[in-house]
């Protein structure tokens, strides 16, 4: 029988956060999707044995769990380049979309065909079995009703099967992904985890464990607070809202383009510009240094009053809130403007990372925690139920 690998796979509506085995291999891929046909005609053979693949996924998915079967995808950064590329629209249900799928798949996929996976996977030829043991998640929204159930039987009832087309490196391979297991946590209650629990589920956090605390997760469309209480999530009182922040990264783009004739290839560029230590908020303008921060400062701030209003909102409804941890790609780009309104105004209790990769990572380390938690334990009880021998 196949070795079964840990995989914690956060699909976010702006990028793929995923975990594989002993926190051995992580990928991060932009969750964009572009139909296409057979032969993607870009690349020279040459070409393709050097390519990183993560730069050019090109894919033909096979699964029953997907609404319509056998289509060809371009992903991640490949597919930013189309014309016809398509992202998860903020109003639509993560869990019933091709597209989550699709990103799911693909991630695995590209996981399995590692060389250093080919001791675990049996390959035959060009095919290659790989199974997984998948901890993921859902917004608490679709938790409420019931998804949850249905995503998970479509992942275990079947093989899925991903065909690298020309693909980097793997071009001619399949990938056929089974899973032992799948474990589909909500969204709010796995950050919440995160906060509190190490690798191992034990307690990291005393303090926090019974703390009455709000996590407001700003993503790249959406915005999530959940509500902590008793240790666990109140579903009642969770929030979702269709603002993100990549809005405003292309409005500062728009504007930088405008005002001082500068084309930034991605958003990336942009939360990079605003981000890094040195040299902040400054770009090269026919080689003069030359600053932004004008159109960065009015943008972000505009978010963060936005953003504000929100917290503001759910804590009202909450007033015995203790705390509120702001994680996401959101939270460190709007750190600064979130904590000087603050200041400014109603001075609640309010918490960021440092890290930005902790921020942005958060879902996906509290799969990986939930997920290993399980397998250890039934590992354990499948020992204890075994015969001694002696
Ligand atoms: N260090 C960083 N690296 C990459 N992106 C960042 C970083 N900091 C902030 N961002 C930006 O933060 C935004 C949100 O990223 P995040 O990964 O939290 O979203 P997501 O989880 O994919 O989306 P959602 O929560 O809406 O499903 C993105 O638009 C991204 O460009
Ligand atoms: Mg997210």
């Amino acid at each position: 029988m196949t070795k079964s690998r840990i995989a914690a796979v956060d699909v976010g509506n702006d990028s793929i956060k995923a975990i594989f085995g002993e926190l051995e291999y992580e990928l991060n891929i932009p969750n964009i999707t572009a139909r296409d046909t057979e032969d993607r005609p870009v690349i020279g053979i040459e070409e393709l044995d050097t390519k990183n693949p993560l730069e050019g996924i090109h894919i033909k998915v096979h699964s029953p769990a997907l609404k319509e079967n056998n289509v060809i995808y371009r992903v991640g950064q490949l597919a930013a380049k189309s014309d016809n590329a398509t992202e998860l629209d903020p109003g639509s249900s993560k869990s019933e979309e091709d597209q989550t799928l699709v990103m799911l798949f693909a991630s695995l996929a590209l996981d399995a065909v590692k060389e250093e996976n080919a001791q675990l996977f049996p390959r035959t030829k060009n095919v290659i079995d790989a199974q997984y043991t998948l901890g993921t998640g859902l917004p608490l929204r679709e938790v409420k009703e019931g998804k949850d159930a249905g995503y998970r039987s479509k992942l275990v009832s079947s093989v899925h099967q991903v065909e690298f087309l020309v693909t980097p490196k793997y071009q001619g391979l399949k990938v056929n992904i089974k899973f032992q297991e799948v474990k589909v946590y909500p969204e709010g209650f796995a950050a919440y985890i995160n906060l509190v629990m190490d690798n191992n589920l034990k307690i990291i956090n005393k303090d926090l464990i019974d703390k009455r605390i709000l996590i407001q997760d700003i993503g790249g469309l959406s915005t999530d607070i959940a509500v902590i209480k008793n240790r666990n999530v109140d579903d009642d009182k969770a929030q979702g809202f269709n603002l993100g922040v990549s809005e405003s990264l292309e409005a500062i783009r728009e504007e930088i383009r405008k005002k001082h004739g500068v084309e930034l290839d991605s958003r990336r560029d942009v939360v990079e510009i605003i981000t890094r230590k040195n040299d902040r908020n400054h770009i090269m303008v026919k080689g003069s240094r030359t600053s932004v921060h004008d159109i960065t400062d009015r943008i972000l701030l505009e978010l963060a009053k936005k953003q504000y209003r929100l917290l503001r909102n759910v804590w009202q409804k909450n007033s015995q809130t203790e705390i509120c941890y702001f994680v996401g790609g959101g939270a460190h780009v709007l750190k600064d403007y979130l904590k000087t309104i603050n200041n400014n105004l109603d001075g609640y209790n309010i918490e960021f990372f440092e890290d930005d990769k902790e921020s942005i990572w958060m879902m996906a380390n509290a799969y990986y925690k939930l997920i290993m938690d399980y397998v250890r334990k039934s590992e354990k009880s499948k020992a204890d139920k075994q015969p001694v021998k002696n």
